[in-house]
């Protein structure tokens, strides 16, 4: 496995590397199939979704752009708060464009249906969502995700991305935290 400083506060790997590209090239080929014809444009939503974006989009066998948004959901430690702001707004004009929003997770829901409809109000062909993981215990606004990785329990995870206090995002796998490393 692979070594971090810190590995010592990691639980159990809940999902490996190998089952996570397995999964985003079957997203991939997928989204290859769905948008033929289409003018795609994925929106990242950083700081997660970063690579989930790199290994999707390269999954994808057409021609995509990308672009990113930064929004605040949290507002510290591992809580949602429900306060969405824009810290940094696309670069694209999405007017008649195809969008697929692309996530590492969803959570509450807060942040994804805040931003469908803001994202909406943009004047796009089309706004859907791709999420590696969905926690369904946690939902607390309905939301279609069109493209789910995998459904995971109400528990505090990290890695490919998601972090907690900014660390882990650069393990390969997808783990949970002892309980020390989280209050
Ligand atoms: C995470 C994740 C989603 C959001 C989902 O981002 O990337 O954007 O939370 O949570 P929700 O469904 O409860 O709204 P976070 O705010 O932790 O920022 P980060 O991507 O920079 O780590």
């Amino acid at each position: 496995m692979q070594r971090v400083e810190s590995e010592v506060d990691l639980d159990q790997i809940l999902i490996t590397e190998d089952e996570i590209l397995g999964c985003l090239a079957r997203m991939g080929k997928q989204i290859t199939a769905d948008y033929d014809g289409k003018d795609l444009l994925l929106v990242g939503v950083l700081k997660g979704a970063v690579m989930v974006m790199a290994d999707l989009a390269r999954a994808i066998d057409r021609h995509v752009e990308m672009d990113w948004m930064a929004v605040s959901s949290y507002g510290s430690g591992t809580k949602s708060s429900g306060v969405v702001r824009i810290l940094k707004d696309l670069d694209t004009d999405v007017a008649g464009r195809d969008v697929l929003i692309v996530e590492d997770v969803v959570d509450t829901g807060l942040t994804l249906s805040w931003l469908v409809a803001n994202l909406r109000s943009r004047g796009p062909s089309s706004v859907r969502i791709a999420s590696l993981l969905r926690k369904p215990d946690a939902m607390q606004m309905e939301i279609d995700v069109d493209y789910v990785g995998f459904d995971i329990p109400n528990s505090f995870v990290v890695g490919y991305g998601l972090d907690y206090g900014e660390r882990y995002r650069n393990l390969r796998c997808i783990a949970t935290l002892g309980e020390q490393a989280h209050e």
